[in-house]
């Protein structure tokens, strides 16, 4: 680190960025995955439904996650939605998720009529408050979805402890989080069912994709008949004993997904390095405070890093400026989510559906609108010298200025 290098003018008037080389892309791949793609080629078994390599995925990776079954399906938005119905989720019932995730955690209850109910998140870590539930119960809640963002667990003590004290069904958000875990239990495998997601940007993908898994073999039936257009296990090809999606798997994916898989370990330890190296720097910067780990968790995955810039309330640059000035010195950056409950057609919907109108939830209002800048998982992917100009960059712009 070099005094010019998080001293001088920003980037963004005019001063030399920090960094001007990309950052690497995402996913990562070799001969294997081409391997695997040409034995489901060259097999002719393109369906799941005559093919081996979903059902090893849908074996290994439920083992993965310590669960009993795994049902795949075409992406992590539908398994929430087919995991909401197989725990028996109906039109009108109210589901409690929190409002600092991707818009998917609440349009998948709503798209199949149910109704999400926002419990605000704990601002230090952006995930669930266990001690907002109870609150937010009405006679009509079914179920809750805590969300594992960004790699990491949800208070799931909290979380199980609200959804026993009122009978509440209990779906895992982890399309951000394959292979995290809370006091030793995989994500997915503490609840009723945990869902995942295997589109482009996640830690595991094939492009897009989805999981289910579960320990209860009842619910599994139905997991997998909902994802069956509504058959029957050993049912006849035109016996279908409700109404489901076709919401299959293909071979391809299986196949690159199950390699995806074995690189996974070497990835998350390399992502666990850089988070920790990243906070060590950050949490020596004025204003800048890396988002706290829950102390029940135990794997943390790393899918992305947040830290909070409390700068705009000392008079320091407001966060969307912060955030456009980091870009310039050349580190890409997100503002983060919309709080949900703010979402316009979130709320036309529940309004549509006759559902409560969205409280405010100040905590998320907060993350988003002034503190919250996240960084995506390409820059954990990084060297120890990225990681610097990561630190330098942030450095440089949280620097008081004249
Ligand atoms: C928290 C969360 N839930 C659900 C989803 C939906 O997954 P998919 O994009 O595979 O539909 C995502 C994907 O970005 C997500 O981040």
């Amino acid at each position: 680190m070099t005094a010019t290098a998080t001293h001088g003018p920003l980037a963004i008037h005019g001063g030399t960025p920090v960094r001007t080389a990309p950052f690497g892309g995402w996913p990562q791949w070799g001969e294997e995955e081409e391997r695997a793609l040409l034995g489901a080629l060259r097999s002719g078994t393109w369906g799941s439904l005559d093919g081996t390599l979903v059902k090893r995925l849908e074996q290994e990776f439920a083992a993965f996650q310590g669960a009993r079954y795994g049902v795949s399906c075409v992406n992590g938005t539908l398994a929430l939605s087919v995991a909401l119905k197989a725990v028996g989720v109906e039109p009108g019932d109210e589901v409690l998720v929190p409002p600092y995730t991707f818009i998917a955690t609440a349009s998948a209850a709503l798209m199949i009529g149910a109704i999400p109910v926002f419990v605000d998140v704990d601002l230090e870590t952006l995930l669930i408050d266990p001690e907002r539930i109870d609150a937010a119960v009405t006679p009509r809640t079914r179920a809750i979805i805590p969300v594992h963002h960004a790699g990491s667990p949800a208070d799931m003590d909290g979380v199980m402890a609200a959804a026993q004290r009122h009978d509440l069904r209990v779906i895992e958000d982890a399309a951000q989080a394959h292979g995290a875990a809370w006091r030793g239990t995989p994500v997915g495998a503490i609840g009723d069912v945990g869902t995942f997601s295997f589109q482009s940007s996640k830690a595991i993908n094939a492009g897009e994709g989805g999981m289910m898994v579960t320990n209860d073999p009842a619910v599994e039936e139905l997991l997998w008949s909902y994802r069956n257009v509504g058959r029957r296990k050993d049912g006849e090809w035109y016996e279908h004993v409700r109404l489901g999606w076709n919401l299959r798997l293909t071979e391809f994916q299986a196949a690159v997904l199950l390699e995806q898989m074995r690189r996974f370990p070497a990835q998350v330890a390399h992502r666990s390095e850089s988070a920790a190296y990243l906070s060590s720097r950050l949490e020596a910067i004025p204003g800048v405070v890396p988002l706290r780990v829950p102390d029940g968790v135990t794997a943390h995955t790393w899918y992305s890093y947040h830290f909070r810039w409390l700068g705009e309330h000392d008079g320091g640059l407001p966060k969307l400026a912060f955030s456009a000035a980091l870009k310039a010195e050349g580190i890409p950056n997100f503002h983060g989510y919309v709080p949900l409950n703010r979402n316009a057609a979130v709320r036309a919907e529940i309004a549509r559906l006759g559902g409560p109108e969205p409280a405010a939830c100040p905590a998320a209002e907060r993350a988003a609108d002034h503190e919250v800048i996240m960084l995506s998982l390409p820059i954990l992917m990084g060297s120890r010298a990225d990681l610097d100009q990561v630190a330098d960059a942030i450095t440089k712009v949280a620097a008081p200025r004249a």
